[in-house]
């Protein structure tokens, strides 16, 4: 048996076995504990509040990176959610699972942490793919920070740990990638890339992130409505033209094609 299956089996007794012992007496603890073992994503998702999950989330980035904000300030909402049918198996995951996506994972700059987290969440719960693009466009096309948490704090009831810096500099960073929207924003600002400017930047990007997140899963719950995802108009012209999957010269990207290339290539009139 290959060691990845060996630990796959580990890892999900463990789950198993603290379900178990959470919700069921001793002796039915066994069957209980294969049973909920045996179940695969997706796990059920319930209505949660868009805000309160962002707020949750601004402050785990302070404790885990942005990933694990995204990630686990879903999960913990589902968990702690006594309507949800498969609560005890949310309430299974340990905290920091994800604090390896923070950085663009570990520190390699790659994808956003935040587009990660909340992809994640979003598969978990089984929502359609619609959704993992909304968010990832969202990420990048936005300017952010937005001014959500400052609205937040204004309106009173919470005072997060970490003060939110006022009237911070919001740049559209026209990619997924940390260390390509990071320095976006740096060299607009000015500020240094590690410096407590930068990570309130991504502590809020957490926070709009998740509140993001959250309402298109709302909006799918409810309805059944998926976002409209209408990607940059190089990545839909060049994709039309030859490099979708079935094109002359397919490429495996939905990212912003002139974020990278040069656009004299293909001119694209945006
Ligand atoms: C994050 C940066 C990045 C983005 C975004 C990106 N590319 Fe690329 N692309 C590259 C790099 C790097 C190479 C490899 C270049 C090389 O080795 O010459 C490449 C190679 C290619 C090639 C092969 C070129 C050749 O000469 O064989 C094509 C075609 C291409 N990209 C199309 C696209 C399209 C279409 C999009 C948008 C839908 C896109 N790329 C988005 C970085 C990017």
């Amino acid at each position: 048996m290959p060691e990845s299956t060996i630990s796959r089996r580990n890892f999900i007794v463990g789950i198993g076995a603290a379900v178990g012992l959470a919700a069921v007496p001793l002796v039915l603890q066994d069957t209980e504990a294969s049973a909920a073992a045996a179940k695969d994503i997706p796990w059920a998702y319930t209505t949660q509040d868009p805000l309160a999950v962002a707020k949750r989330s601004y402050e785990v980035y302070y404790a885990g990176g942005c990933a694990e904000a995204t990630w686990y300030s879903i999960v913990e909402a589902l968990a702690n959610d006594s309507s949800n049918p498969d609560q005890l198996l949310w309430a299974s995951l340990p905290k920091k699972l994800f604090a390896f996506g923070g950085g663009g994972i570990s520190g390699w700059g790659t994808v956003c942490g935040t587009c990660n987290g909340s992809a994640a969440a979003i598969k978990a719960v089984g929502a359609p793919n619609n959704l993992v693009d909304a968010v990832m466009l969202y990420y990048a096309e936005t300017p952010l920070p937005t001014n959500g948490v400052e609205l937040a704090v204004a309106a009173g009831g919470w005072t997060p740990a970490k003060t939110p810096r006022p009237n911070v500099p919001t740049c559209v960073g026209h990619t997924q990638l940390c260390h390509a929207s990071i320095s976006a924003w740096t060299t607009m600002t000015g500020f240094a890339d590690g410096g407590p400017e930068q990570q309130d930047r991504c502590a809020k990007a957490c926070f709009d992130m998740t509140k993001k997140t959250v309402e298109l899963l709302n909006e799918w719950k409810a309805t059944g409505a998926l976002p409209t995802v209408k990607l940059d108009p190089y990545a839909t012209a060049c994709a039309s033209d030859c490099h979708s999957a079935k094109g002359i010269a397919p490429q495996k990207t939905k990212m912003a094609c002139d974020s990278c290339h040069d656009t004299d290539v293909h001119p694209v009139v945006k």
